[in-house]
């Protein structure tokens, strides 16, 4: 399809210009219906949501907005990040954090270039005119004077843009602070820590945090890349993955009680991106826990989100572990099973409770409210159902309000799917999550998927998808079709329950993944136009299905159409969705019964690129966008031309 698509890119730029609702005489007029009056399933208020997982430096790096790396100096090179001159070790006795023991000690030399550590950022340390950057440390000198210490920030051409001094004094451990001012933005700056009097200090935690943050949240979130998130509308918000939360080993499994708590204490680890594929090492990716469980839950909160984590489940990365050596035995759970109620004690405990008091010291007395957890990610075979089992017993028993989510596997089918469903069924869980990052035709003749599925049993949680074309590029034909399938999610609405495009961010400089929602650099992101089809969903998302079809059934490819309908009751609004992957225009004449003859204006967004390999990019980063348009109807029909390769979205007041 792509290449007969590609050959008639010319005619495509030929054809019509915008959504018109003026058919196309000369062309068949497919008849719609659309029953207005009909409200079928209700759609869930998570329906369209968001998956994050610490890949392709998406928090270290990226959401999280801390600019220094491995500010606490324990990456497996406690260096790895700086580069140190002068006179500097790394020392552990007596420690300012025990989780993190490392600190540097500078001793002041003389010498032309001095003391002290230079740190390189994230592939750089972005930094904006005007903006203001808390710059903090914790020192302490066994000197009986104060020791002065100069911070830089210094562009790539060595030449230094702002400059701050401070004192580190006393033989107990402080935090020092200053505020950075730069009056030049820089996208990949370096900051410069030199001894300017003799002595010996001792420094830890090294922190560069702009002071704006997303919600100006303390320890917070990078503006845009939050302020991305929550234009989706997002109602459900999966964390923290993924194959984080399986670790390669179970030493390196995401532990949600590391992440809590001080942030100078949360013990690193290292992150499975950072050796996972050969051909793209970084060995400069560790998970620094600043944005842990406490900052997920308030960011869910922020923009809107119901939370989902994802738990361990006593397997590590069953890909990477053949052998049982790395994955703990069915007797032995108890500890993971704990973790998974302590978690819900942290949510939404009453802080009179261990793990309720710690949010609440922490900043939120209120409960987070969490109403889902899912166990395990990508599992397989007996060892899973195994292990779930001894979870959903725990969590009934504990927890019978909370919806358990389990896993049909890394497969979209197969026999490991075809496995794990029943046994997703036997064991009662809420919602199986189902995995498919697919080709495009994959995608396009997955649009009817969900049509034929058992009404009974759990209902689904798309958690990971995404349409992988050949170059693997966020182009517009992968969003297309992306747009195309989803209509299957909205009209088997009693079925699928939640779905959640993966990944979701990627450095440009610094990605192992790819295709990816929101990609960004160290001062702005792009929204590619997967992004758009998600946020068009997410804000047209409606309360109820109602039934659309062509000649009695629902429309799921046929003359290259896909659609569906939903009906918003809390504003009285029809919204009709419709994607045409044709290379021409489709007259389409929609017979909205249950409408009068009255006037109804509404709008129709169109998501459209003549070119199928067009993108988004940092330089050019409006390419692709929803352009909105107002409309009027009279009566109960409406006739339209839908535009070649294009994703329309209708929004009608009642
Ligand atoms: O989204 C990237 C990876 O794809 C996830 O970590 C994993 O669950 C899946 O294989």
């Amino acid at each position: 399809m792509k290449m007969k698509l590609k050959r008639n890119l010319c005619l495509v730029a030929l054809s019509v210009g915008l959504t018109s609702i003026v058919t196309q005489a000369q062309d068949p007029v497919y008849k719609l219906e659309v029953g207005v009056n009909k409200p079928g399933a209700p759609i869930q208020s998570t329906m369209y949501g968001i998956f994050f997982e610490d890949i392709n430096f998406g928090a270290d790096g990226g959401l999280y907005a801390e600019l220094i790396k491995n500010r606490s100096f324990e990456f497996e090179n406690p260096l790895g990040g700086w580069v140190p001159f002068g006179k500097v070790s790394i020392e552990t006795k007596d420690p300012c954090f025990d989780k993190n023991p490392h600190y540097a000690r500078l001793a002041y030399t003389k010498e032309i270039t001095g003391t002290g550590l230079d740190n390189e950022g994230f592939k750089g340390i972005g930094v904006k005119a005007g903006e203001k950057y808390n710059f903090s440390l914790y020192g302490r000198t066994q000197e009986k004077y104060p020791v002065k210490v100069r911070i830089n920030l210094v562009n790539p051409d060595n030449d230094v843009f702002e400059t701050k001094e401070f004192e580190i004094s006393g033989k107990d451990w402080k935090k020092v602070q200053v505020t950075l001012e730069p009056r030049v933005t820089v996208a990949k700056s370096r900051l410069r820590i030199t001894m300017i009097t003799p002595g010996v200090i001792d420094v830890e935690h090294v922190s560069l945090f702009p002071a704006k943050t997303f919600n100006n949240r303390p320890n917070g979130m990078r503006e845009d890349l939050a302020q991305a998130l929550k234009e989706l509308k997002p109602g459900v918000f999966r964390f923290p993955g993924g194959c984080i939360v399986e670790g390669t080993t179970i030493a390196t499994r995401y532990q949600w009680k590391n992440t809590v708590g001080p942030v100078e204490n949360r013990p690193i680890n290292i992150n499975r991106w950072n050796y996972t594929f050969p051909y793209k090492k970084f060995p400069d990716y560790y998970q620094s826990y600043g944005l842990g469980f406490f900052e997920y839950f308030q960011l869910s909160e922020d923009i809107g989100a119901e939370p989902l984590p994802v738990l361990n489940c006593g397997l590590s990365c069953q890909f990477e572990n053949k052998g049982m050596d790395q994955h703990i035995p069915v007797n032995k759970l108890e500890p993971y099973v704990q973790d998974a109620l302590d978690l819900v004690e942290f949510a939404n405990g009453d802080p009179s409770t261990k793990w309720g008091k710690l949010r609440s010291d922490m900043g939120h007395p209120a409960p987070f409210n969490l109403k889902m957890i899912a166990i395990g990610n990508e599992q397989w075979g007996s060892l899973y159902p195994e292990r779930l089992e001894v979870f959903v017993k725990a969590l009934r028993e504990k927890h019978p309000e909370i919806k358990i989510v389990g896993s049909s596997g890394p497969g979209s089918e197969g026999a490991d799917f075809d496995y794990l469903w029943p046994e997703m069924k036997r064991l009662k869980v809420d919602l199986v999550d189902e995995h498919f990052y697919r080709s495009p035709e994959w995608f396009l003749s997955g649009a009817a998927r969900y049509d034929s599925y058992d009404r009974n049993g759990p209902k689904v949680f798309a958690g990971e998808y995404a349409c992988h074309t050949n170059n693997k590029e966020n182009n517009f034909y992968s969003a297309l079709c992306e747009a195309a399938f989803m209509t299957g999610f909205e009209r088997n609405a009693d079925v699928v329950h939640l779905c959640t495009y993966a990944p979701l961010f990627a450095h440009v400089d610094a990605w192992q993944w790819r295709p990816d929602l929101i990609w960004f650099d160290n001062l702005s992101c792009v929204r590619t136009p997967n992004y758009y089809v998600q946020q068009l969903y997410g804000q047209n998302a409606g309360t109820d299905v109602i039934p659309l079809t062509l000649e009695g059934k629902p429309l799921t490819g046929q003359h290259d159409l896909y659609a569906t309908a939903a009906i918003d009751k809390r504003d009285h609004t029809l919204i009709i969705k419709i994607a045409n992957t044709s290379i021409t225009h489709r007259n389409v004449r929609l017979n909205l019964s249950g409408l009068t003859g009255k006037i109804y204006k509404g709008t129709v967004t169109s998501l459209h690129s003549p070119d199928l390999e067009s993108k988004n990019t940092l330089e050019n980063p409006n390419q692709i966008v929803p352009v909105t348009s107002p409309i009027e109807i009279q009566g109960s029909e409406l006739g339209v031309s839908i535009r070649p390769l294009s994703f329309v979205v209708y929004r009608i007041t009642l």
